[in-house]
């Protein structure tokens, strides 16, 4: 049962928001590419590495409302595999703020139920941080309620090929190597295998790209992009993404058959007999 008192003050914004949402139709999925760090921190004339550090306060806060909120699942994408093209003083600080996160927030992650899984090409990582991931993923695996992922070393292409090669040993283990695969297989042999395709994908900062974020993944994801830079994304602005998600009408590729939508056809073709006539 979610715990609305600690979603929202009374009076507030948020309480506001959280009226327009509906609980019963939530994205089981929400999917965000944090973005805008950089000129977060250009705007006050400080170091790009602050925009990431302040950025951590929007991940904590974005990461408990989901698990109050009670959704299923949150992917943010931390660091592509792109992003070691970034300075080495940039990169470093980066992985060295993600263990501090880990160390600080495992309390707080075992608090709200939360399950922490990293996806991504993780073994490139550095071995300290590794650690540190492992650690907190061991920690938090019987936990039952938010199924935070975080996109480490994440690559879209990166991970549909590492996908191939994997079902391609796999078939070759069986020698079944000229089996047919399916979507369905091929889903569940992913870094998401077994997680709900995301219905919600946000991205901050204003930028209309995915940016080779879950590529496979969000076929079907409903988008929605804010100017809003991400340290300074919080609650209100998730409530906002919600808000607008469920303004949507999700088809699928196919027609909307909701009685509402067969009254508009009819009111449709009612008044076009009527032009003709
Ligand atoms: C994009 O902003 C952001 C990133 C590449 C990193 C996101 C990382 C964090 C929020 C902090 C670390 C995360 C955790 C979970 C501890 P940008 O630098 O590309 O911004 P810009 O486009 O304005 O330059």
């Amino acid at each position: 049962m979610i715990d609305l008192s600690k979603l929202a003050e009374p009076g507030s914004i948020e309480e506001t928001l959280l009226e327009k949402i509906d609980l019963t139709r939530l994205p089981r999925h929400v999917a965000v590419i944090m973005d805008g760090n950089g000129r977060w921190a250009k705007a006050r004339s400080l170091h790009r590495v602050e925009g990431h550090r302040a950025g951590i306060a929007s991940v904590r806060e974005i990461v408990e409302t989901g698990a109050r909120l009670e959704l299923g699942v949150m992917t943010l994408y931390a660091f592509s595999v792109e992003n070691w093209k970034r300075p080495r003083y940039e990169v470093a600080t980066l992985m060295m703020l993600l263990k501090e996160y880990l160390r600080k927030e495992l309390a707080t992650l075992m608090e709200n139920d939360i399950r922490f899984v990293p996806i991504g090409r993780i073994d490139g990582l550095d071995p300290s941080v590794q650690r540190e991931l492992r650690y907190a993923e061991q920690q938090t695996a019987q936990n039952t309620g938010l199924l935070f992922q975080i996109a480490l070393n994440y690559g879209g292409r990166a991970e549909i090929v590492d996908t191939v090669n994997r079902i391609m040993s796999l078939l070759r283990d069986r020698e079944m190597s000229d089996a047919a695969i399916d979507e369905d297989f091929f889903s569940a042999h992913l870094y998401t295998a077994n997680v709900h395709d995301p219905d919600l994908l946000i991205r901050t900062s204003g930028e209309l790209r995915v940016s080779n974020f879950l590529l496979w993944q969000i076929a079907y994801a409903e988008i929605h992009v804010t100017k809003v830079l991400w340290p300074d994304f919080r609650r209100k602005h998730l409530f906002e993404a919600i808000i607008d998600f469920q303004a949507r009408e999700r088809r699928y590729g196919g027609v909307d058959e909701s009685p509402d939508a067969e009254m508009f056809i009819e009111a449709d073709s009612e008044e076009g007999r009527r032009r003709d006539q």
